[in-house]
């Protein structure tokens, strides 16, 4: 017996309507903001993501799924399924010359994400990512209207009292003074961080402060290492910037929290970072997250364009949400006569009603049952009505029937 893989999960019609309504409201909102969708390959070159995403992360080093396909050298021909969507939808933006278009440039996706990471609840190896991303605008109303799109897709979605933790990361002036400072501090403790902190020490240190393991934080917790974290390094323009954000989500009525922990787990942020969280999902915790990456399109070849955005996860949201019910057809075709049934269902359908009938000439009785489970009426064809040339029509929910003509159906 073949089962799905680990960390895969099939969505089953019975979930599925949940699925559709969550991509509409998504459709609905992000269109009514003059975002586009845009629908990039699964599978792009490794290279990509090693550059976009950075070396230094989980995502690069321990989560990809990468292969080398076809050719005599290999290398060149490495591809990785896709962990996030935000290096892909950059790769396009430049590949097909959104540069030269009127900014703001803004896109939105929907759409499988792969991270070869350990299941848990909450954590999948395929999981899908609903996200925005907003290209050309360095001012702050960018950030404040990206943060509020998210927080009001959650409510659209009947998710209530959600807040965001926000941050900002600096530029790469004034961070690099803090990773110096951070490094300086945590340097007597360096044999006592965990390994992957001790390369994170060299490779990127901020990222230190979202390490989950108990020891390291318990290091973070120290007075003078807390300071040093706690202390206001951002320059006078990235204040000025967060400070406007902040002033803005005011404005929008966008409850938020500053955690100046919150690093991301990407390497291509600056400036303002967010992540909404819920404690009902246990510890993977957050259903989005996202922020501002000034430097990604030029790094990727691009020509300097600010950019900002955030994605969600569609299968932690789908935890938080109330289910969707199924809703019944308008008719169920109850008969013997198969190609009456076939010839009407037809018919019906062509007319924008959704209807089915048997298929298997079982008893009236039978089918009249399965009609009540899944239909609002039962359109009856037996001999009488054929002779007749009219329709039985029972509605299912009060029992009452009538007899139509073809087009008073
Ligand atoms: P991320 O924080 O890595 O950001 O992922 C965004 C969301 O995807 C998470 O908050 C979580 O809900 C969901 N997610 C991530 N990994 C998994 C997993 N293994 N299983 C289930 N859900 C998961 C990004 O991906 C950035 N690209 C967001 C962004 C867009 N930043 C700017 N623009």
């Amino acid at each position: 017996m073949i089962k799905a893989q680990r960390g895969t999960k099939d969505i089953l019609p019975e979930n599925i309507l949940t699925w559709q309504k969550i991509e509409k409201t998504a459709r609905e909102l992000f269109q009514g903001a003059n975002y586009k969708e845009i629908r990039t390959p699964i599978f792009e070159a490794t290279e990509l993501f090693c550059r976009g995403v950075g070396d230094s992360t989980d995502i690069v080093n321990k989560e990809m799924y990468t292969f080398s396909v076809g050719g005599q050298n290999k290398d060149e021909n490495s591809i990785t399924l896709r962990p996030e969507n935000t290096a892909g939808v950059v790769r396009a933006f430049i590949e097909h010359g959104f540069s030269r278009a009127s900014m703001p440039v803004k896109f939105w996706y929907f759409g499988p994400m792969f991270r070869y990471e350990r299941p848990q609840k909450g954590r999948q190896r395929q999981f899908h990512q609903i996200g925005v991303e907003m290209f050309g605008v360095e001012s702050p109303s960018a950030d404040a209207e990206v943060i509020a799109l998210a927080s009001k897709f959650l409510s659209k979605m009947g998710i209530k009292d959600l807040v965001a933790e926000i941050n900002s990361l600096g530029c790469t002036k004034c961070r690099d003074e803090y990773k110096t400072k951070i490094k300086e501090v945590l340097k007597p403790y360096l044999n006592e961080l965990c390994e992957d902190c001790k390369v994170r020490y060299e490779k990127n240190p901020l990222r230190m402060l979202d390490c989950k393991n108990e020891d390291c934080a318990k290091i973070f917790e120290n007075d003078e290492i807390k300071k040093v974290i706690l202390s206001d390094f951002i320059c006078e323009e990235c204040r000025e910037h967060y400070d406007s954000v902040k002033k803005y989500l005011d404005i929008l009525g966008i409850k938020y929290n500053e955690n100046k922990m919150l690093v991301r787990g990407l390497d291509y942020y600056n400036r303002t970072v967010f992540e909404i969280k819920s404690d009902a999902l246990g510890s993977q915790s957050a259903v989005a997250g996202g922020g501002r990456y000034d430097g990604l399109v030029e790094m990727l070849g691009g020509e300097k364009t600010p950019a900002v955005g955030f994605a969600l996860g569609v299968e932690r949201l789908y935890e938080l949400v109330a289910h969707a019910e199924e809703e019944k057809l308008d008719y169920f075709v109850v008969s013997n006569l198969q190609d009456k049934a076939l010839e009407t269902v037809q018919y019906l359908r062509d007319k924008g009603k959704s209807c089915d009938f048997d298929f298997q000439n079982r008893k009236f009785s039978k089918q009249l049952e399965k009609a009540g489970k899944t239909a609002r009426y039962a359109l009856i064809i037996g001999e009488d009505e054929v002779n007749g040339g009219y329709y039985t029509v029972k509605n299912l929910e009060t029992g009452e029937q009538t007899k139509l003509q073809k087009e008073e159906l």
